[in-house]
């Protein structure tokens, strides 16, 4: 079977036991889409590039590193808040989750839920078919799909016939919406309205600001995976668009940005060197920085500003001060989105 996360298979595929709709990006907008970021200065790759079968798998074991407190922290506030965050869900409710790399954080909303159906949104095949085969396995009961996509750019949610008139509740976990700047999180909530419907609801993982040291620790671990985390992409271009770029001429650095109130991971160019793609040529001088993703965090009522902007009112938040994450409960405002007051 071709790798989906190579985009070049279109159509659905069925893997057992998961039903993938495959949606990736075809390769030329993959090209196009790395071209576009690499003219921009500083120079940057799409996140969602990080996520082959190689990015997956390095990302399930960032989770396990003692610095990434966020992956068990948002597993706990979900296996002791699951009914509360899923009040008012009727039964029959279709979990729709945006990024669907972990088994364990929908399991305690699928097991809160009466007669559940479930849809994993997720750019990497590999990670939807990891995640499907084992959550099938924990609920034989609950029917499920793929939808392989990026949910950055999703015009409707291609559901089968007897799913469409499902009360619908978006998952956005690990502070994902991070990845995108607050502009773009702004556009990326209101664009969720109208898949999850005037009934839908949204629970979303935030990740605050908090101790410089601790944050850049957690995007910069003693063992090194995320290092060759972000480093992979690199291998990604070489083996998937044919780049001509030397992954050992690039050092990995994470950075807390307090003005923006991000990180920036960034692979930096150890001396002047080129990188060939297609017809393209780009010169990286010493020290010139790649990005690869940011990870933007939010105070609860920062989020919470950007979320009215986007048309969303929160009803509930269950959160880990300690460790500065929350899980938000939404639901949709009577008033339209508007995200014109929001900076990038
Ligand atoms: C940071 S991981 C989080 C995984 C999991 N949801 C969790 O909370 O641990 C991001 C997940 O979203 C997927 N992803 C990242 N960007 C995406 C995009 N633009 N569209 C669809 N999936 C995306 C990745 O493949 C990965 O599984």
């Amino acid at each position: 079977m071709a790798d989906m996360d190579t985009g070049m298979r279109i159509g659905p595929v069925s893997a057992a036991p998961l039903t993938v709709i495959d949606r990736h990006p075809p390769a030329p907008d993959v090209l196009a889409a790395v071209r576009g970021g690499l003219a921009q200065q500083p120079r940057q790759l799409p996140a969602w590039l990080l996520y082959d079968r190689r990015g997956s798998e390095l990302f399930a074991e960032i989770c396990r590193q003692p610095e990434y407190t966020l992956t068990a922290t948002e597993l706990a506030l979900l296996r002791h808040h699951a009914g509360p965050l899923c009040a008012g869900c009727p039964a029959g409710t279709l979990v729709v989750e945006f990024g669907a790399g972990s088994v364990e954080k929908v399991s305690p909303l699928l097991e809160a839920l009466a007669a559940p159906a479930y849809l994993a949104v997720d750019i990497s095949a590999s990670a939807l078919q990891a995640v499907g085969r084992r959550l099938q396995a924990a609920h034989p009961a609950v029917p499920m799909l793929g939808l392989c996509a990026d949910y950055g750019t999703l015009p409707d949610l291609p559901l089968p016939a007897d799913w469409r008139d499902r009360p619908r509740l978006g998952f956005f976990p690990g502070s994902s919406l991070g990845n995108f700047d607050p502009a773009e999180a702004c556009r990326f909530l209101a664009g969720l309205r109208p898949l999850l419907g005037s009934r839908g609801q949204l629970l979303i993982g935030i990740d605050q600001p908090r101790d410089p040291a601790a944050i850049e620790a957690a995007y910069d671990d003693r063992a090194g995976v995320t290092a060759a985390f972000e480093l992979n992409v690199l291998h990604r271009l070489r083996r998937e668009l044919g780049a001509e770029v030397d992954p050992d001429g690039f050092r990995y650095r994470a950075t807390w940005e307090a003005d923006r109130s991000r990180v920036a991971m960034a692979l930096v160019s150890i001396g002047r060197q080129r990188l060939r793609l297609a017809d393209l040529e780009v010169v990286f001088s010493d020290g010139e920085p790649l990005i690869t993703e940011y990870s933007y965090k939010y105070a609860p009522a920062a989020f919470l500003e950007l979320a009215a902007r986007a048309g969303w009112q929160g009803l509930d938040r269950r959160c880990d001060d300690a460790d500065g994450f929350s899980v938000h409960r939404l639901q949709p405002l009577a008033a339209a989105p508007d995200c014109s007051a929001s900076a990038d």
